[in-house]
């Protein structure tokens, strides 16, 4: 982690209709850190999330990556910048095995991608990043199984895959474990974990779950009802009262 900042929120608000989702909200991200934002159902998390990565546009406030400007960017340019999006712009495509899935992203963000459908045969350097990101998701060993044929927490490593490798410099996570076992829940967070530490790239994971994220995160920010209602290290979150009280009036909240 360093003390430059990657990405900056200011005051970033939204609403739909009468509900005021996202309350202005500013957030400062240090590079190759791994930044939580948690809160109960509701806090406007995911909202927040879609401001970072472009798919909504605030109503007021600004953001900033790198220094630039991007409030009015596009989630295609943004990715493009370096800004990856889990589960959103990248599309598992079912009928190619992990190999080929991993490889079109590797292949869409070097100079040939006017050769996007290639055969792999023909540039084997391609093939070379794929392998390295199926190592790092785990999935070695599956390279030839098509997607469509993977279990539900195999195609969570392999959609992280995809987001790697187009080498993003900042990671953006929605809830990436909604929805698996919690068997599996670690194994996934410790690959995001990983990724952000041997590729000194910078995360943003947003979870409800507390517990999900102390042990990985170097800050956090907590939401409730569109505002933020703290930041600090996992250590001063989990000792915040009244990150303790927004929780617990959250019938679906965990403690830590
Ligand atoms: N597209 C939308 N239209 C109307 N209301 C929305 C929309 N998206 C979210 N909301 C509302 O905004 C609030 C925050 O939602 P959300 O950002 O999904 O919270 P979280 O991800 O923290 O659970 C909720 O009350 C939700 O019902
Ligand atoms: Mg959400």
């Amino acid at each position: 982690m360093t003390n430059e900042t990657i990405l900056e929120a200011q005051n970033l608000r939204k609403s739909f209709g009468g509900l005021i989702a996202v309350d202005d909200v500013s957030i400062q991200i240090a590079k190759g850190s791994m930044h939580a934002i948690i809160g109960p159902n509701g806090a406007g998390k995911t909202t927040f999330f879609n401001l970072l990565s472009g798919m909504m546009s605030p109503d007021s406030g600004k953001i900033f990556y790198k220094g630039e400007n991007i409030t009015n960017v596009a989630p295609q340019r943004r990715a493009h910048m370096g800004i990856g999006r889990s589960f959103q712009i990248t599309n598992i495509f079912p009928n190619l095995n992990v190999l080929e899935n991993i490889r079109l992203g590797t292949q869409a963000m070097g100079k040939d991608n006017f050769r996007f459908f290639s055969l792999a045969e023909r540039y084997p350097i391609y093939v070379e990043k794929a392998l390295e990101v199926i190592d790092l998701v785990g999935l070695r060993g599956r390279e030839g199984v098509l997607a469509r044929n993977l279990a539900h927490g195999e195609k969570r490593k392999l959609e992280l895959g995809i987001m790697l490798s187009t080498e993003p410099e900042l990671l953006l996570f929605d809830e990436p474990t909604a929805g698996m076992s919690s068997e599996q829940v670690p194994e996934l967070i410790e690959i995001i974990n990983k990724v952000v530490h041997l590729k000194s790239s910078t995360a943003i994971l947003v979870e409800h779950r507390m517990d999900m994220v102390m042990s990985v995160s170097d800050r956090i920010t907590v939401m409730a009802q569109g505002r933020l209602l703290a930041e600090g290290t996992p250590h001063e979150i989990a000792h915040n009262a009244q990150v303790q009280a927004a929780y617990l009036g959250d019938l679906y909240g965990e403690l830590v």
